[in-house]
């Protein structure tokens, strides 16, 4: 295997919101490092920053302090028409709430951030996509044609088409069943194991954050430990040893 290169990295990152006696401090100063390739999990408890360290990693939110480098672009120092460009380019993001277009069919949708960009995709790798996605008979169904399962697998096809550096999933499976869920997972697991996408992904759930190849763990806005090659029962005591209760909803 050749040795591991960061997809990205986050340096002394900061964020708060606010000022004064409202300010609420969401990182504290995050040094992490997520390497190409690679499956990495996100948890922590509510509140402790990791959707906003995705956001700010993928260049969704600015920074208060601190640098996210892209392999060597630093996100923070980006005018808006670039970070426009290197977001719709080289990084994908899945939403809880799948975000899909009503109008649109699951083909038009997963096509969209490609087609907005002027650009085709390369008609194997589209191909290859649609396979794995297990859904070559709805390509030209709506989203409410679909079950929630089906919608969030669109909405990782699209993240996957353009081929981007990393692949940001925040809580993917938070409004699926156990099943849907499953499949979601899988698919995120095999275009990392297959095609060597990189993916980060915030989870609560001990077995999806299982299906991850390393699982970082937030508390207040820090980095509060690692769990590599986790399992369901690891990344459970991990998380018992944060002091968080009843993570396994
Ligand atoms: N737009 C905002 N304005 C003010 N405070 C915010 C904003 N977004 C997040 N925060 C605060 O920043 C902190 C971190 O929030 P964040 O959403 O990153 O947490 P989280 O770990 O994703 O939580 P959850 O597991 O509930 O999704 C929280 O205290 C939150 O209230
Ligand atoms: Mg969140």
């Amino acid at each position: 295997m050749t040795p591991p290169v960061p997809a990205i990295r986050a340096l002394g990152l900061t964020k708060h919101y606010g000022d004064g006696e409202a300010r609420v401090s969401a990182l504290a100063g995050v040094d992490v490092e997520f390497m190409r390739g690679r499956f990495t999990a996100i948890m922590g408890p509510s509140g402790s920053g990791k959707s906003t360290l995705m956001h700010v990693l993928a260049g969704l939110d600015t920074a208060s302090a601190g640098s996210v480098l892209l392999g060597e672009t630093d996100l923070t120092r980006l005018g808006d028409t670039e970070l426009t460009i290197l977001r719709r380019e080289r990084i994908g993001f899945v939403f809880q709430a799948f975000n899909l277009l009503p109008v649109l069919t699951a083909r038009e949708n997963m096509l969209l951030p490609m087609t907005l960009a002027g650009q085709r995709p390369d008609p194997e790798w589209l191909d290859d996509v649609v396979e794995r996605l297990g859904l070559r008979d709805r390509l030209a169904h709506l989203p409410h044609e679909l079950s929630g399962g089906q919608q969030q697998r669109v909405a990782v096809a699209r993240a996957l088409l353009p081929r981007p550096a990393v692949i940001f999933a925040d809580e993917p499976t938070g409004n699926l069943d156990s099943h849907s869920g499953e499949q979601v997972l899988g698919l995120l697991r095999s275009s990392v194991r297959e095609t060597g996408q990189t993916v980060v992904m915030v989870t609560h759930d001990p077995v999806a954050a299982s299906y991850a190849d390393r699982v970082v763990l937030l508390a207040d806005g820090l980095l509060a430990g690692e769990v590599h090659d986790p399992t369901p029962d690891s990344v459970l005591a991990a998380m018992r040893g944060l002091g968080v209760a009843a993570v396994a909803r």
